[in-house]
């Protein structure tokens, strides 16, 4: 079965064609990174339109680099949120124009969802498993009990991990997003340098606005020519430090045989290594290029949620997050 995925939810218009919610066919992704730079962080108007000037093109270019003609597609999958909701949209209306126009299947997809499914990508990985799901809006423990079962079992009581990396990214000076460049500054610096405080939560709950206020008191008290890469290093050791310890506390708790990372964080090779190093349960992420968002994923989920019942006619995006909504039209159990 091949589904053409489409994900606009934040900053990327990505494209893709996936068989059987495994093997990619192809995965086309425009990034506005460079549209976003000059404003720190995404600027949703400016969002909906990079997004509005490519998708249709990028869908027939995705079909041509596939090979593949509309006739050839089983069905379309497209997030349907969180996300930013104008850009959510632009997807949306372009997949249910297609599923009319050409008479296929529309499948509403969960992002978050779509980040584990990540992890079935070019993989044999089958559930159960626990996951721990860190992205730029979220940071969820997840006990991945099925195909489509599911039961959070701890989340971020503030900021997401992702937006803590942007946010001091952005302290220490780096260009949006923040994430990828403190790896990069952090390659430089030394982890110990600084102790940095982590917070005292549930086990399987996280909190980074504590360490995001002690960074920023920290550096308002150190010389001006502080070094850059050893602050980086120590938060994100500290960071991954925390990551790693709740996942396998929370893997040993559940008799988990199997651990899983999802979420633009999962690219970090900090957490990559570490995460191998602290557990002998066999560890699961996806290749580097399905961590960030890509409409790969969105198609692999689709797949997962094929027979799920959805009420096409009433799809649309979700206004809030929707670990607080029933998802009943999309998988058994809310993420
Ligand atoms: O999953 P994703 O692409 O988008 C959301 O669903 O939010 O995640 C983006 C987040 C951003 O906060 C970005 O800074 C972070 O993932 N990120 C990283 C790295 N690559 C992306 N954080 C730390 N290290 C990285 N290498
Ligand atoms: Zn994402």
């Amino acid at each position: 079965m091949k589904i053409l995925g489409i994900e606009t939810s934040c900053d990327e218009t990505s494209i893709a064609i996936v068989k059987d919610g495994r093997e990619v066919i192809i995965n086309n992704t425009i990034s506005q990174i460079e549209l976003h730079k000059e404003f720190g962080g995404v600027k949703p108007s400016i969002a909906k339109f990079a997004h509005e000037q490519v998708i249709d093109n990028l869908i027939e270019q995705t079909l041509i680099d596939g090979k593949l003609s509309m006739k050839e597609i089983d069905a379309i999958a497209v997030t349907v949120g969180p996300g930013l909701v104008i850009s959510l949209l632009v997807g949306l209306k372009s997949a249910k124009e297609l599923a009319k126009k050409f008479n296929k299947k529309l499948i509403g997809v969960n992002h978050l969802f779509g980040h584990i499914c990540s992890n079935f990508l070019e993989s044999d990985l089958e559930p159960p498993f626990i996951c721990l799901l860190a992205s730029g809006g979220h940071t969820q423990i997840i006990d991945v009990k099925t195909y489509t079962e599911y039961e959070i079992l701890g989340s971020t009581l503030d900021d997401a991990c992702g937006e803590a990396f942007d946010k001091i990214g952005r302290l220490l000076g780096l260009p949006y997003p923040g994430g990828p460049n403190l790896e990069i500054l952090a390659m430089d610096g030394n982890p110990e340098t600084f102790k940095l405080p982590e917070a005292k939560v549930k086990p399987y709950d996280f909190s980074f606005s504590g360490l995001k206020t002690a960074v920023l008191r920290l550096v308002q008290k150190l010389p001006v020519d502080y070094n850059k890469a050893d602050l980086a290093a120590s938060f994100q050791e500290n960071v991954t430090n925390t990551l790693v310890k709740k996942i396998i506390s929370a893997a040993k708790d559940k008799n988990s045989k199997k651990i899983v990372v999802a979420g633009g964080v999962a690219a970090n090779k900090t957490l990559r290594k570490k995460i191998q190093e602290c557990t002998h349960i066999p560890v699961f992420m996806p290749n580097l290029k399905y961590c960030t968002d890509n409409a790969a994923m969105i198609a692999a989920a689709g797949y997962f949620l094929k027979d799920v019942h959805q009420d096409i006619d009433t799809l649309d995006v979700f206004a809030k997050d929707p670990s607080s909504i029933k998802l009943k039209t999309l998988s058994k159990a809310p993420l």
